[in-house]
């Protein structure tokens, strides 16, 4: 059918909202208009749920550790593509996911440094069922990132970590995109102009040949 799965990564303020509003206009205007988009963590009543959990936390006495932290983010992830993802890819839409996979391994692996061989057996099992076509990692700095966001009034748990946290987020998710396939790294500290001209050209090479 050659509908696709893309995904857009990066730390918050990166330009990932922004760029999924421009891509779906680009999509539309190509005549492409059966297009979702999802935002994780979230995206079914369970999965919303869990999200208001992950990112505004439990009761003060009873803190939410990291391990549970992450089987909570893919239990909303296993339920987004189980129910949201996999039937609107076989009904023929385009899917582009504002974070994936990828942000569990660069947040949770490299920011808070959990057991790297359950958070590898969760993301194996994802991602057995369901690999992007092609994930845009926007790079930009946390001194940047934190400057994009920093007129938020209500900050989640993530946002408040400190700048050390973001910047251990952001090599992991380097190191990431230079050794899987099917990432592109982008350098979102440029205009938005620059940034959507490189994702429209990889857009351009699908669409052309539908
Ligand atoms: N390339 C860019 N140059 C300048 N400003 C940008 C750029 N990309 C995004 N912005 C601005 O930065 C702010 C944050 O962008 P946006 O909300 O798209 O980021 P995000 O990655 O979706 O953040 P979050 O993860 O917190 O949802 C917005 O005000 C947006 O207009
Ligand atoms: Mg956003």
């Amino acid at each position: 059918m050659g509908n696709k799965f893309i995904v857009i990564e990066g730390l918050d303020g990166s330009g990932k909202t922004t760029v999924i509003y421009r891509i779906i206009q680009y999509l539309n205007k190509c005549g492409i208009i059966n297009v979702i988009t999802t935002r994780e963590p979230g995206g079914t009543p369970v999965s919303d749920f869990l999200r208001v959990l992950i990112k505004y936390g439990g009761p003060i006495s009873d803190p939410i550790d990291s391990i549970s932290e992450l089987l909570m983010i893919y239990a909303a992830r296993f339920q987004l593509v189980k129910n949201v993802i996999k039937p609107a890819l076989s009904r023929g839409y385009w899917v582009i996911g504002d974070r994936y996979d990828l942000s569990s391994q660069a947040y949770q692996g490299g920011g808070r440094g959990v057991d790297m061989l359950l958070l590898q057996a969760l993301s194996d099992k994802v991602t057995s069922i369901l690999y992007p076509d092609l994930t845009f990692y926007l790079d930009i700095s946390p001194e940047l990132s934190v400057s994009r966001i920093k007129n938020r009034i209500i900050l989640d748990c993530l946002e408040q970590e400190p700048l050390s946290f973001f910047a251990r987020v952001r090599s992991r998710y380097k190191k990431l995109a230079s050794e899987k396939k099917n990432i592109i790294m982008i350098d979102a500290s440029q205009s938005l102009e620059k940034v959507s001209a490189v994702i429209y050209r990889y857009l351009d090479w699908w669409v052309n040949k539908l």
